[in-house]
């Protein structure tokens, strides 16, 4: 069984529900999985089988500085080789936070899994079953 884990920061919650929907989805397709905010990831994520990280696209797209920032700054050193799995939520841009930090990903030398899973602002029903399509992935990864 793989140990998955599920770290995201989210402002207004649309993040958190894609977070939800994804562990869900990776749960049912039978990996262990644990989920917290980035300011609670437990001290042993970087043993998973797999480090999902959700972020929206904050500032101009970018991560958001005060908590997801620091944490990428802070494990970009340690995750050569690990699989990764990204997500989040935007608005009014084309998801090039997300371009950058799949980049960002790839330079540090992990693998990453697939483009990340971006969903324009609330996930609506179809957008909830892309998640849990994504967890499911993330779960055979
Ligand atoms: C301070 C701030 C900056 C943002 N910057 C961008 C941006 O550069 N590009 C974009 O597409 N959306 C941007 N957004 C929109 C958020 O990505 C969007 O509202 C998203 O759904 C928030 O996710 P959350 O509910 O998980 O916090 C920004 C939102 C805020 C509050």
């Amino acid at each position: 069984m793989s140990k998955v884990s599920i770290i995201y920061w989210s402002g207004g919650g649309n993040t958190e529900m894609m977070a939800n929907a994804i562990a869900e989805g990776a749960k049912n397709a039978g990996a262990e999985v644990s989920l917290s905010k980035v300011a609670d990831a437990p001290a042993d994520f970087i043993n998973s089988d797999v480090i999902v990280l959700g972020c929206p696209s904050m500032g101009a797209e970018t991560l958001e500085e005060n908590e997801m920032e620091p944490f990428m700054l802070s494990i970009e050193k340690s995750i050569s080789s690990k699989k990764i799995a990204l997500f989040g939520s935007y608005d009014w841009g084309d998801g090039q936070w997300m371009k950058d930090w799949q980049q960002r990903i790839k330079n540090a030398g992990a693998v990453l899994m697939s483009d990340g899973l971006i969903i324009k602002l609330t996930p609506d029903a179809n957008g909830l079953e892309k998640c849990k399509e994504y967890g499911k992935k993330i779960a055979s990864f």
